[in-house]
């Protein structure tokens, strides 16, 4: 299994192009599923959830065509309404697959994704959508079994805030019969660039990126073209390994007005940054200060980026309150930061972190994805060399991670 071999202490200088994001282009990879016609994505990530989910989808029969990052996707015929536990499994997201399966199909057949590292994460929001919109679900060894003659447009109210519990609702709303409305929906830019990619397919959708939207159900949707938005996590990650290893970074590709919580966040750590047109600057000089951040749903502070502040607070001067509001279990890399020598103390879902001077090398385990991405950080800034083990999980979300750090002046080698 691959590991990150990190030698620490150089500050990064330099300019990286972002990525498109990931979790943008899943739920718009899983809209091709709603037509017969062609989508053609470009500025898709290279990333192991992609291929994951270009496996799941191809099983079903979507063709799909990938150069470089541009993807077209054709659902001619749907073979297989199924998402198999071994996919599921893998990648949570998969559970995207549902709504438009069952708005397309009448049916689908899909795995209960279960539990992961980060917490619970239940799918009851999405089944409560579906069956207000007169879905029959049933649960049988572990599956979801759906169907549905037509959905029906209606009003659901959601109990929580969830991502892709509203991505999935909006597909299979653009096929219902009649107009539903989202109450209590997720505003994360991810759901807007959705919204953006039906509308050009032909849907009908008004008030993404606000609590309500309005969602008008058409008898068929078009092909399309559409350009995947930028990684708003993935810059955010490279912003605050700039603010904690000290150096001066342009991040190019940007989307600069979709992560404004972290940016602020940025500044109060002594960070000069500067959005420009598709592009951010970042300048640090000297300590960090410390910064609290409490996570929340967009626009607040993402719980995506919550390891990688937890990394800069712990060479950062002063104590910084880390809250992680989202998921139940998402302070596993606390325990790995202590292994580099970090001062942290967790007390329900609070950790309290006590910057200390410096952070020594050592070997690390990553434990989901963000949390890998907080390690990696620890690691530039630690004394002598940090080895991360199961990189799988940076993999799934960082494209091309130890060449982008490699070009900011990084030391970080990629080891079998
Ligand atoms: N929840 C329920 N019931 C549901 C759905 C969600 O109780 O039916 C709860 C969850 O357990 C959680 C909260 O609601 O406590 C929010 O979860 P949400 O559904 O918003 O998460 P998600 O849609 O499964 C997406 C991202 C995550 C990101 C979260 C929060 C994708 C593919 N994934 O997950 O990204 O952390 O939103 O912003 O969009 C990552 O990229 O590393 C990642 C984990």
């Amino acid at each position: 299994m691959d590991k990150l071999r990190i030698s620490g202490g150089r500050p990064l200088e330099g300019e990286i192009a972002v990525s498109g994001a990931k979790n943008a282009a899943l739920p718009i990879m899983c809209a091709a599923l709603l037509t017969d016609k062609p989508l053609a994505l470009s500025n898709v990530p290279r990333l192991m959830d992609i291929a994951t989910m270009a496996k799941l989808l191809g099983q079903m029969g979507v063709d799909i065509e990938r150069e470089g990052d541009r993807a077209t996707l054709r659902a001619r015929e749907i073979r297989d309404a199924v998402a198999p536990y071994e996919l599921v499994k893998t990648m949570r997201a998969s559970v995207l697959v549902l709504g438009p399966l069952l708005a397309r199909c009448g049916r689908a057949r899909v795995s209960l994704p279960g539990g992961c590292a980060i917490g619970q994460r239940p799918v009851d929001q999405h089944v409560k959508g579906l069956q207000a919109m007169g879905a029959a679900i049933t649960v049988e060894h572990g599956y979801m079994h759906a169907s549905a003659a037509r959905l029906k447009g209606a009003r659901v109210v959601m109990d929580m805030v969830t991502v892709t519990g509203t991505e999935n609702l909006m597909m299979a709303a653009t096929l219902a019969e009649g107009s539903t409305l989202l109450e209590n929906a997720a505003r994360e830019p991810e759901v807007v660039d959705l919204a953006d990619c039906l509308v050009k397919m032909g849907a009908k959708i008004e008030g993404a990126g606000s609590d309500v939207i309005r969602i008008e159900g058409m008898r068929a949707l078009g092909g399309a073209a559409h350009a995947v938005m930028p990684d708003r996590i993935e810059t955010g990650t490279y912003l605050a390994a700039t603010a904690a290893a000290g150096g001066r970074v342009r991040l190019t590709r940007a989307a600069p007005d979709s992560l404004d919580a972290s940016l602020e966040k940025l500044r109060e750590a002594g960070a000069l940054v500067r959005k420009g047109a598709g592009f951010i600057d970042i300048e640090m000089t000297g300590r960090p200060r410390s910064v609290s951040v409490r996570t929340a749903p967009y626009p607040g502070f993402a719980t995506d980026m919550q390891a990688q502040f937890m990394a800069l607070a712990t060479i950062a001067g002063g104590t910084a309150l880390i809250t992680e509001t989202i998921f139940e279990n998402r302070f596993m890399h606390a325990l790995e930061l202590q292994r580099l020598g970090a001062d942290i103390a967790i007390t329900g879902n609070t950790a309290i972190v006590r910057g200390v001077e410096r952070l020594q090398g050592a070997g690390v385990m990553a434990t989901d994805l963000r949390a890998s991405a907080g390690l990696v950080i620890a690691g530039l800034v630690a004394e002598g060399q940090t080895v991360v083990e199961r990189i799988y999980h940076l993999d799934r979300g960082y494209e091309a991670l130890e060449k982008k750090l490699a070009t900011l002046g990084a030391r970080v080698e990629r080891i079998k």
